[in-house]
């Protein structure tokens, strides 16, 4: 049975691929991840199809970052989609920005923290204050929930320590960085398996690889959704 806990991402080579990959998987999966990568060649087409002819929910990864207006004008244009989750950059401004653009509809606005590909050299070359990066993803967090986002993107090992923020009160959390008990990791380094993420209060776990490089993509998705606490 599928459980929208689990976020399945088509970070798969085309758009065709993607619709093809969720043939595959039927029924087991009921929400996907659809990046930037995939937003180039005829992403928005495939989430629509997802949406309107498959019955599935879409998570929109396009991480915007942007003056308020372009932001709140783009997710505007976005809110007509019918699409569930989309992300921005944690910034309150942005956030801000995004909360008004998807008025009305219900389009819920993820704040990303600080991206886990950088490490504390690359902050300093982009002149982020001085600090331990656990904290100031903290700190951002706190921050773009106070901005009004519904929910934001973490690690894992984070998870709980937002979850325990008062401001995280009826707030999302949505944790990549998930592996399976023997899966290979990828370029992934801070991994959790599924079920200590829940555990650890996240609300819905991306995961990309482990599915859809499976022999069995289906079966993985509904071998990844049994071990869910
Ligand atoms: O294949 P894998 O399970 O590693 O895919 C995870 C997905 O989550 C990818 O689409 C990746 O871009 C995304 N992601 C991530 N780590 C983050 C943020 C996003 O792996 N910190």
């Amino acid at each position: 049975m599928a459980d929208d806990r689990l976020i399945v991402a088509l970070d798969v080579p085309n758009a065709h691929a993607a619709l093809e990959m969720t043939q595959q998987i039927g029924e087991a999966v009921n929400f996907y991840k659809i990046g930037l990568g995939m937003l180039t060649t005829g992403g928005l087409a495939l989430a629509n199809e997802l949406i309107h002819e498959h019955g599935k929910r879409i998570f929109l990864d396009m991480k915007l970052f942007d003056i308020g207006a372009t932001v709140e004008a783009a997710v505007r244009g976005l809110a007509q989609f019918d699409l569930d989750f989309l992300t921005v950059h944690g910034d309150p401004h942005v956030v801000d920005a995004a909360k008004q653009g998807a008025a009305g509809s219900n389009l819920k606005i993820f704040g990303v923290t600080i991206l886990t590909s950088l490490d504390r050299n690359d902050l300093d070359n982009c002149l982020i204050q001085q600090g331990d990066i656990k904290d100031l993803v903290i700190t951002r967090a706190a921050k773009a929930f106070e901005a009004g986002a519904d929910g934001v993107i973490a690690s894992p090992q984070e998870a709980a320590l937002i979850r325990a923020l008062p401001q995280a009160k009826d707030r999302l959390i949505v944790t990549p960085g998930v592996r399976p008990v023997g899966a290979a990791l990828g370029d992934q380094k801070r991994v959790a398996t599924p079920h200590d993420a829940i555990k650890d209060g996240a609300d819905h776990i991306v995961v990309g690889r482990p599915v859809w490089t499976a022999k069995d993509p289906s079966q993985a998705a509904s071998q990844i959704i049994a071990s869910l606490p």
